[in-house]
């Protein structure tokens, strides 16, 4: 049985294919279509994954997407209804430009509602549309699975966990901005909800914004420059954000747009745009904001720091209230605020939960695999028989592909056995070099996890500097992470639990910051990637040798990427290489050194 996940018309565009039960593949678009969390429809992901899997869509037995426009109906046309004139009054003008709600999005008013619901009706002919099928030679079943129950069916059906508390922390989808329950075999009971407009996600971008990082996903920036600031704003986020009974929580509306106004979104085909959220109470509160590009003062470190403190608040308390409600110590994690790595590692410090699985791609590329899953093991009732250990679900290459791209690109390299590949890597970097690391199938998800991977020396304190300069320009103040062999994560860090796509953040040891001083945020924290042997066999073996020859089972690990979408094919790889200052790249057993 073929059922085929989509996430569409929003952010971070995606699709997942599972075969009887199997993960056979899940993209996200912008690696084809080169536009960051591009949004639209997302055609070439789907061509991707039933390639993948050897099929065409007449093969598919049940096609979904990840919104269900008449899930909570009645509260939205409450909602809508109590704001009818004033948002009806703001849209009118707005022409027929597309703007939607959902994932991190927000609703603004019911035209755009109806827009979209129309649009999540014409799945099937976008389908048949873009993949050149005629609707008559569909078998499939149409689904439509409600935001946040995809959200917690990805952080569940494919976990480790036969039962299990579950939490969706997000922006919004479905008027819903988080969601709890509890998982146990084959299905998943909601427990508790937080509705439209109150938001976490809501909350962190709208103070990115103010901070002066206007572009969609720029959340994680704000998490990188916290540790540099001093917490001295709690009063003020406690008031711009309360808890309530339940594990409730909700916004003090007198400092956003989004509820009120509107806030302009754009979901076309390119990146996601987003409007301003905050309000003038925000900037009465906190002064004028940062502009883009401004220096950076102690304010706004400040205001970071308190920012992610107090969202670590707020995210502990629905937590502490699942685990009161449930009484289970193992959780399932979802939704965009759990890319808030830091946040993810302080969980085991500050909850009851012992063991945590954070779906790798959180946000709202990975609702295509929820659905995939809610339809297989919630709607079908098929046993599970999956448990997704790394993220490994994309696009990969054979010898005779890459090479073939290496001769067009007329470039001189060199040919490895599988054993000589990751020694010689390792001596690069022990020697200094920056490499690119193009290797099996490509990352679902934000991260590089050592498959599409520029990978350096941990050791070198100028190595952070060196990146930026030659190939990343990051803003100074974000941190690199490190990649730990999995058997050693206890000699570096404070805690042990892995955490295997780079969704946790742990103290490294007080003795050890100096040793690994490019992968030591200014806390002393580091973004861990945890690398067992089974899940990447190849990765490990190059950590291992990097160990080796210098006693450091730890390597520094960025995307493979210069301010783009993480490279997907080879021609990605050598385009990157050539217009950046890397050293040295490797795709598969080839290698090609910089003359
Ligand atoms: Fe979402």
């Amino acid at each position: 049985m073929i059922i085929l996940g989509i996430n569409a018309y929003h952010g971070d565009a995606s699709a997942a294919l599972v075969r009887d039960g199997q993960l056979v593949a899940a993209v996200e678009e912008e690696r084809f279509n080169r536009f960051k969390h591009c949004a639209g429809f997302p055609a070439e992901s789907v061509r991707y994954c039933l390639e993948a899997a050897g099929v065409s869509l007449e093969d598919v037995s049940h096609v979904g997407v990840s919104r269900d426009p008449s899930a909570h109906l009645h509260k939205k046309v409450l909602y809508a209804a109590t704001r009818a004139a004033k948002n009806l009054a703001g849209v009118e003008g707005s022409g027929a430009r597309a703007k939607a709600g959902g994932g991190r999005g927000i609703f603004t008013a019911i035209s755009e509602r109806l827009a979209n619901t129309a649009k999540v009706r014409d799945l099937k002919d976008d389908l048949a549309r873009r993949l050149g099928l005629p609707k008559s030679r569909f078998r499939a079943q149409f689904h439509n699975v409600e935001h946040h129950r995809a959200h917690l069916a990805s952080s569940f059906y494919v976990s480790p966990f036969g039962r299990a508390a579950l939490l969706s922390i997000d922006g919004f989808g479905d008027f819903i901005s988080t969601m709890w329950g509890v998982g146990e075999g084959g299905d998943i009971e909601v427990l508790g909800q937080v509705e439209y407009p109150h938001s976490t996600g809501i909350l962190y971008t709208a103070t990115t914004q103010f901070l002066g990082f206007p572009h969609y996903g720029d959340e994680g920036k704000v998490m990188g420059l916290a540790p540099y600031g001093r917490p001295r704003f709690m009063e003020e986020f406690r008031r711009i954000i309360q808890t309530d009974e339940g594990g409730r929580f909700r916004l003090n509306l007198d400092f956003f747009r989004h509820h009120a106004e509107g806030v302009e979104m754009s979901w076309d085909e390119g990146s996601p745009t987003v409007g301003r959220i905050f309000s003038d109470k925000f900037e009465r509160t906190f002064g004028p904001p940062r502009e883009k590009g401004a220096p950076l003062t102690d304010r706004e470190r400040d205001i970071a720091a308190s920012l992610q403190s107090r969202l670590e608040e707020v995210a502990f308390h629905v937590l502490n209230h699942l685990h009161e409600q449930t009484g289970l110590t193992d959780l399932g994690l979802s939704g965009g605020v759990a890319y808030n790595s830091v946040m993810n590692g302080k969980i085991l410090l500050n909850t009851p939960f012992r063991r945590v699985f954070v779906q790798p791609a959180a946000g709202d590329s990975g609702t295509a695999v929820g659905v995939c899953y809610q339809i297989y093991n919630g709607l079908l009732k098929q046993p599970r028989s999956f448990h997704m250990e790394g993220a490994y679900t994309g696009p990969e290459f054979t010898d005779e592909e890459m090479r073939a791209e290496l001769e067009a690109s007329g470039l001189q390299y060199e040919t490895y056995s599988d054993r000589e590949v990751t020694r010689r890597a390792a001596e690069d970097i022990a020697g200094g070099a920056v490499m690119g690391w193009f290797q099996g199938r490509m990352e679902f998800g934000p991260r590089a996890l050592g498959n599409r991977s520029i990978v350096v020396d941990p050791r070198r304190a100028d190595m952070k500097d060196i990146l930026n300069d030659r190939i990343k320009k990051r803003e100074p103040f974000r941190p690199f992470a490190p990649s730990i062999l999995e058997e050693r994560v206890g000699d570096y860090f404070e805690q042990t639990h892995p955490a295997p796509t780079m969704l946790m953040v742990y103290q490294v040891r007080e003795e050890k910051r100096a040793e690994v001083p490019a992968v030591t945020h200014v806390d002393g924290s580091g973004r861990l990637q945890t690398v067992s042997r089974e899940v990447n066999p190849r990765y490990h073996q190059l950590i291992s040798d990097f160990c080796e020859l210098t006693g450091v089972p730890v390597v520094l690990n960025t995307s493979f990427n210069e301010n783009e979408p993480i490279v997907c094919t080879p021609r990605h790889a050598i385009d990157c290489f050539l217009k950046t200052r890397m050293d040295v790249l490797y795709l598969g057993n080839y290698a090609v050194r910089r003359s």
